[in-house]
């Protein structure tokens, strides 16, 4: 046989082998993942595993790098593969819709975890897991309002991953709160890409731009750029959470460490189980056809030093 076509051969075989219900008739997922930037994503991504374990479900992982363009590479290789449902964690909000066609007209029901998109074709997806993003900057903002009473307190901001539905919209409540309070202001943004490494280049650029003006506080869209700026405070001689008060998203066990040293202040939890209850959605569309809500709204909750300990405990084996 010519090796042209052996080598395709060898290529429909690779397809055919990913076709269809596994072996077993579990109900095959293919999940194009954002990456591991952030503590929070890599406990999303443990805490997938163990979920599909639980109810039986083959789950493939693809790890896209941050890159929008790897995770539209993950999600065609998903539909050539033709597994049964598709998990997509968006890195950032628009330019989906030709891959999500491609999804559609194969009949494979796309549900996005933690993020959300822009499209005038809602159809184009089944449902969404996440939080409500805006709520979680308001929540932030309003415990530092709260926090501040009437003292002036400028804010420097770290956000996420520009472009990010996430980050757009932890500013934007974030934005909405402290538009209550006239004397809490923020005098510096940047993006820290959601990293500790960036977030804390960017903090130790603030520290110097700012050249001795008193900070009042920071936000960081999660907790990893706050351990980052954290870091960048301390080696400034600044003491974060005593000083410099700090307030920022997530619940990862280090952000708790922190909080009990005495270096954080608040934090508002995003859970890592998304995917549990979207194969739970999954199950029932696929097996009842029944049709989920668009939005599945996962619970946004604020943590205080008081809980930090315990809640330190209860998290560090899941992270
Ligand atoms: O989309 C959720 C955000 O993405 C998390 O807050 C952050 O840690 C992650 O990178």
């Amino acid at each position: 046989m010519n090796p042209q076509r052996l080598a395709l051969l060898f290529i429909a075989g690779l397809v055919l082998a990913g076709c269809g219900r596994s072996s077993q008739g579990q109900l095959r997922v293919g999940f194009a993942q954002i990456g591991s930037e952030s503590g929070w994503r890599a406990a999303e991504t443990n805490v997938a595993k163990q979920e599909a374990a639980k109810r039986h479900v083959d789950l493939s992982i693809s790890d896209a790098q941050q890159r929008q363009e790897n995770e539209i590479r993950a999600i065609r290789a998903f539909i050539a593969q033709r597994v049964d449902a598709i998990l997509l964690a968006p890195v950032v909000s628009t330019g989906w819709d030709g891959v999500l066609e491609e999804a559609k007209a194969a009949k494979i029901p796309v549900v996005l975890l933690d993020r959300q998109i822009e499209t005038g074709k809602p159809d184009l997806y089944l449902s969404s897991v996440a939080a409500d993003s805006v709520h979680e900057g308001e929540i932030a903002g309003d415990w530092l309002v709260g926090k501040v009473g009437s003292k002036p307190c400028n804010v420097l901001e770290l956000q996420g991953t520009l472009g990010a539905s996430v980050a757009t919209d932890r500013k934007k409540g974030f934005e909405q709160a402290i538009a209550k309070a006239p004397n809490v202001k923020i005098v510096r943004t940047q993006s820290g890409d959601f990293t500790r490494s960036t977030a804390k280049q960017v903090m130790e650029s603030f520290i110097k731009a700012e050249q001795g003006r008193p900070i009042c506080a920071v936000f960081a869209h999660n907790d990893d750029m706050m351990i980052g700026a954290i870091q960048a405070m301390e080696e400034a001689g600044l003491k974060p959470g005593q000083d410099i008060l700090t307030v920022s998203i997530d619940g990862v066990p280090d952000i708790f460490k922190a909080m009990t040293d005495g270096k954080a202040n608040a934090t508002v939890e995003l859970t890592p189980d998304m995917a549990g209850p979207a194969l739970d959605l999954l199950t029932a569309y696929k097996t009842k056809g029944q049709v989920p809500p668009k939005w599945v709204k996962t619970e946004s909750r604020l943590y205080l030093p008081d809980t930090a300990k315990a809640e330190y405990e209860r998290r560090k084996a899941l992270y």
